[in-house]
């Protein structure tokens, strides 16, 4: 068994990011921008938020952050969000999500246009997504196949097993896999007898927010094991894998944390990297 080790990786693309980075400044005179928006006092999103203000300047571009109070209106919320959309400054916006209860989601993010949307999560970036055209893509997803790829994981013709079925998570990269002819089959909270299909994936990633759900004996000799989950017991993270188990079957296996969470952030950078070079027509990496 190795370890898909998402720190390591995330070190060595931020690396790169900023080589890019400096080139847009060089080329275009300004740092390119990203706006984290956080609406109210959840700990967990302040902290996610703090990780990528941090990995935004680390890799030279400059962040807007906007922290609302749980206590504005949603009419003020949007307001705020349509005016990062149209500043010429900010290349990409990301709002942290879960917002407190009382707003409307949906009616919030319909302010970011697709090309700023670097969550991947509108409409637009998701449908494109499937329809397998150039689009931003969901950042835990993308994460998760730059991570596969630089471990040299093959694709084409595996049994691929996602289990969840988010907008964020698990529809994305089971569109993504089927991109990389893979053949797929996505679990949920209805499917009758999950290890029925686990035990059948070469890939398996598992993104439910279900302390270590699955265990070892779901998990196929020689898997490739994808654990998205973060779930906080007793102060200690674990993921939705039980590492101990499944890790003695795996060929690979991410842990929980330093697996994919390190990928998302960074695929935040570069997603916001790719959308400030598509602006100007320039130098598309993706
Ligand atoms: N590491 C990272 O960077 C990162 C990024 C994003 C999310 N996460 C974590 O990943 C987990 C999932 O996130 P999410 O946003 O995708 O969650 P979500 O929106 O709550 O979706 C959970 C999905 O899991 C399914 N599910 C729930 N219980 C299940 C069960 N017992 N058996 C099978 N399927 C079940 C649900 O099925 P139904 O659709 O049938 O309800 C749903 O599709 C969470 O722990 C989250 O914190 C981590």
């Amino acid at each position: 068994m190795a370890i898909l080790d998402g720190k390591s990786y995330s070190i060595k693309l931020r690396g790169e990011l900023k080589v890019r980075a400096d080139k847009y400044f060089n080329d275009f005179g300004r740092k390119i921008g990203l706006a984290v928006v956080i609406i109210g006092e959840d700990p967990a999103s302040k902290i996610y938020v703090n990780n990528k203000i941090k990995a935004t300047e680390e890799v030279g571009m400059k962040s807007f952050s906007l922290r609302l109070p749980e206590t504005i209106s949603q009419e003020e919320a949007e307001l705020q969000v349509k005016n990062l959309a149209e500043n010429p400054e900010v290349d990409g916006i990301i709002v942290q999500l879960p917002l407190p209860k009382k707003f409307d989601t949906a009616s919030i993010l319909k302010h970011i246009p697709a090309e700023k949307d670097v969550d991947g999560l509108c409409t637009e970036n998701l449908g494109k997504l499937v329809a397998g055209e150039k689009t931003l893509v969901s950042c835990t997803p993308y994460g998760i196949i730059k991570l596969l790829e630089e471990y040299g994981v093959e694709f084409s013709g595996k049994n691929a097993v996602v289990i969840g079925r988010s907008n964020m998570v698990g529809k994305p990269i089971a569109s993504l896999l089927l991109q990389k002819n893979c053949t797929v089959t996505t679990c949920h909270s209805r499917t009758q007898d999950i290890k029925k299909f686990s035990t059948d994936a070469d890939i398996l990633v598992v993104a439910i927010g279900k302390d270590r759900f699955v265990t070892g004996d779901m998990v196929k000799e020689g898997a490739v094991v994808v654990d998205v989950g973060i779930n906080r017991v007793d102060g200690k993270l674990y993921g939705d894998v039980d590492f101990e188990s499944a890790s003695k079957k795996a060929s690979l296996i991410t842990p929980v944390p330093g697996g994919v969470g390190p990928m998302t952030v960074t695929m935040l950078m570069y997603n916001t990297v790719l959308a400030a070079f598509r602006s100007k027509n320039a130098d598309d990496f993706q």
